[in-house]
């Protein structure tokens, strides 16, 4: 039998091993997901790429700075802005996040806002310079919205394409798209006060087992693209504006048992977990 996670339950199952989190399934506690953040980063021709597809490599405590980035913004997005988190319990020492498990919109839509043009867009859409800024008229993050899917590289559907394909239902639609425009311009502002310009973001939900809309996955320095001083910041400068200079992991948890979490990022959380007979949910 292979060995479990530390703070993954005995018993748990792997469900899925992803680009940057193993995600463990527990037979007695099915409205629950046991994420354990790793250190894979993904990349293309042995270079670095957040957008790309397939893991190249690993950096030491990159998934322990995922997980404090997110559980940090994910506590802020739902105290300031009051969308539902998927967040139980973070327990850093061991990069795992207890989150309820969440029902993915088909196979699992990811929501791209983009405050300028750049990367991918440009390559799809003529008519646009890098850093464009009027993408939406009225002045919101422009939103696309794609279906993952590793071989066919994520591929972007209309809004009617997403509903004709059964992946979600208009309302849904409004509502997971209201919540990336809002979420995008608060973090806009967050980074901004932090001498950081955010470019563009992806950010996913998915339904809990009472069917209200919630905030799933991650929002780390690998999902979102940002410039300082006009020029595109890297994953550690990103982290570090946020969060502040990282602490070795022994210092993190020793503040965290002293209390003293700084910007909350080693705060453990805990948020009222639900119980309830498992419903075939596969917990990806
Ligand atoms: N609360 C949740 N409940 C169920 N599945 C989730 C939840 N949060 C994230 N997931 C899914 O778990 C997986 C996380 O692993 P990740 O490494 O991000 O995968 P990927 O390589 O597909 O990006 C993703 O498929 C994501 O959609
Ligand atoms: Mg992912």
């Amino acid at each position: 039998m292979t060995e479990l996670p530390n703070g993954v339950p005995p018993g748990a199952k792997r469900a899925y091993t992803g680009k940057s989190k193993t995600v463990y399934t527990a037979e007695d506690d099915c409205d629950k997901v046991f994420m354990v953040f790793t250190d894979g980063f993904t990349g293309a021709d042995g270079v670095e790429n957040p957008g790309a597809n397939q893991n190249i490599g690993t950096k030491e405590g990159l998934g322990h700075k995922n997980l404090s980035m997110t559980s940090y913004l994910y506590d802020k997005i739902s105290e300031e802005l009051g969308i539902l988190s998927q967040i139980v319990e973070v327990d850093l020492e061991n990069n795992l996040m207890i989150a309820k498990k969440a029902r993915p919109f088909g196979k699992g839509l990811e929501f791209i806002a983009r405050n300028k043009a750049w990367g991918s867009f440009l390559q799809r859409n003529s008519g646009y310079k890098q850093g464009d800024s009027t993408l939406d008229k009225k002045g919101w993050p422009f939103v696309e919205v794609s279906e993952k899917d590793d071989e066919k590289g994520d591929p972007f559907f209309s809004k009617q394409q997403h509903i004709d394909r059964g992946s979600i239902t208009p309302k849904d639609w409004d509502a997971c798209v209201w919540h990336t425009k809002i979420i995008t311009d608060y973090l806009t502002s967050v980074f901004a006060e932090k001498g950081l310009d955010l470019i563009d973001i992806k950010i996913e939900f998915g339904k809990d087992r009472q069917g209200n809309i919630m905030l799933i996955d991650e929002i780390s320095p690998g999902s979102l693209r940002a410039l300082r001083d006009g020029k595109s910041a890297s994953k550690d400068e990103i982290y570090e504006a946020i969060m502040g200079k990282p602490k070795s992991k022994s210092e993190a948890i020793m503040d965290n048992a002293a209390g003293k979490n700084g910007c909350g990022a080693v705060a453990p959380q805990k948020k009222p977990g639900q119980t309830g007979r498992c419903s075939g949910n596969d917990g990806k």
